[in-house]
């Protein structure tokens, strides 16, 4: 995301110094990994449901139009197709994070004291969004959801192969604890997507970056 050379590009309509610069903030591996990953996540959340409402852990189902595949079976062929492009893809996108310094360069340094400070000034308006610079909430919450999707893999290769993966299972303390967990790292990846759209709303300026790549800084706007 830091790759913050001036592009090519529109240039400013008075003569003179540039006022606004064109800047590449996400590389095109981040941007069709993070597409393929939200179509993938949405067809493993909705699948999953419907896998869950034919035997229900908690006192309560999902309504059939929140759920993908008809039935059981169906569920669960879609949730198996879907698994294979979140994994591929998730691979490629994490790889892509280390090898690149992409993680280390914007996912960190994190701290609870700057996440608390950045909290603050969301909740007055007074936080500032500039491209190309995630602030520490962003931070927080794309490391987390990392994290949880991770966790959901590893949870739902214990709950598909238990018998392959037995020490999976030991891991994350047996079967029924097993599916537990998963549904809780469904949870929150469910969380993070609601806040993340909400936030992507509040800023809407972002989604087109996502999409073509590149941002226009405003006069004023520096990348540190
Ligand atoms: C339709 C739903 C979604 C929309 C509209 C959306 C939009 C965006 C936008 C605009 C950004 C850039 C934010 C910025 O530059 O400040 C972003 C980044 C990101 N989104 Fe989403 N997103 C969606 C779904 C998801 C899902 C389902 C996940 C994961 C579960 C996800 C994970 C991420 C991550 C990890 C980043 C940071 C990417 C990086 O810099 O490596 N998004 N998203």
């Amino acid at each position: 995301m830091t790759e913050a050379e001036p592009q090519a590009g529109p240039q400013p309509e008075t003569a003179g110094p540039p006022r606004r610069r064109w800047i590449l903030i996400h590389p095109l591996v981040v941007r069709i990994t993070h597409w393929i990953n939200a179509f993938a996540i949405v067809c493993m959340v909705m699948s999953g449901w419907q896998i869950y409402d034919a035997s229900p852990i908690f006192n309560f189902v999902f309504p059939p139009w929140m759920t993908l595949g008809d039935w059981l079976g169906g569920g669960i062929a879609w949730h198996l197709a879907a698994l294979w492009l979140l994994v591929v893809n998730g691979l490629v996108y994490i790889s892509y994070g280390f090898a690149s310094g992409h993680f280390s360069r914007d996912f960190f340094p994190l701290s609870a004291r700057q996440v608390l400070l950045d909290i603050r000034s969301a909740l007055t308006f007074n936080l500032k969004h500039t491209p190309g610079v995630y602030n520490a909430v962003q931070k927080l919450l794309y490391v987390a959801v990392l994290l949880l999707g991770v966790l959901a893999v590893i949870s739902g290769l214990t709950l598909w192969k238990p018998v392959q993966l037995p020490w999976f299972a030991w891991l994350l303390g047996g079967y029924p604890t097993a599916r537990v967990i998963h549904f809780f790292a469904m949870s929150g990846i469910v969380g993070f997507v609601i806040i993340h759209v909400a936030l992507v709303i509040i800023v809407p300026r972002t989604l087109p970056t996502m999409i073509t790549g590149r941002a226009r800084l405003r006069p004023g706007e520096e990348i540190v």
